[in-house]
């Protein structure tokens, strides 16, 4: 596994959003990690793509989004246009998801698959080939400061298995209530690449804590 390292910068100061994406920058963060959610697939509504756009002018790091979104197909150029290098779609909000990965490669980005917590990694097997990602969410998605589920582990065990099987490439990331707690234990499933929101942002020293995380 690799070790990476994605800020969600729900948790940040959108009032100073310029200075934390400077942060950033400086870090050792390997992603901003973006959350997008419509009010209808999640009971929130964070930014749009105004903000991204906003953020992406400041960003020297990929940004990596995560759509939480009841069918996302009409967004996936707005998603390009400010910004996104990786879209991760949620399985769950999505009848066609062929076509929406599909069409997320054709236009230049990595796709994503998003799993909400009680969606088994067994549904993935037909649509693994055509991903560059799997996104598990080891939270209910909709908020930050939320709980770490801990069945997640062995869901990252069994994601690796399949993808190890299929000697691909495909990256597991993992999202909601990351902390210095979990953090070892995930990579040492086969975790790739680690979200964290409120833990880095709410910590003392955002920076360091990045740098704490990829260690761990
Ligand atoms: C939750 C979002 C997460 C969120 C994680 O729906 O997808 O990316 O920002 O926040 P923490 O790390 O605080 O759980
Ligand atoms: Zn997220």
């Amino acid at each position: 596994m690799k070790k990476l390292i994605a800020p969600s910068v729900l948790s940040a100061d959108f009032a100073n959003i310029q200075r934390d994406i400077e942060m950033l920058n400086e870090s050792e963060a390997d992603y901003v990690h973006i959350d997008i959610m419509d009010g209808v697939f999640v009971p929130n509504i964070s930014y749009g793509f105004p903000v991204c756009a906003a953020m992406h002018k400041y960003s020297t790091k990929p940004m990596d989004f995560h759509l939480m979104i009841q069918n996302a197909d009409p967004y996936l150029e707005d998603c390009i246009k400010s910004g996104a290098e990786i879209i991760s779609v949620h399985y769950e909000a999505h009848n066609h998801l062929h076509r929406t990965v599909t069409r997320i490669r054709e236009l230049g980005a990595k796709a994503g698959v998003v799993l909400n917590p009680h969606t088994p990694v067994d549904v993935l097997e037909e649509i693994l080939p055509f991903v560059d990602l799997v996104l598990l969410m080891s939270v209910n998605p909709g908020f930050g400061g939320q709980k770490f589920i801990e069945t997640t582990f062995a869901k990252v065990r069994k994601l690796r298995t399949m993808v190890d099987t299929l000697d691909s490439e495909i990256l597991i990331e993992v999202d909601g209530g990351v902390t210095d707690k979990n953090a070892g234990e995930l990579f040492k499933a086969g975790a790739d690449i680690l979200v964290a929101g409120s833990f880095v942002f709410k910590s003392d020293d955002p920076a360091q804590t990045i740098l704490n995380l990829k260690s761990a």
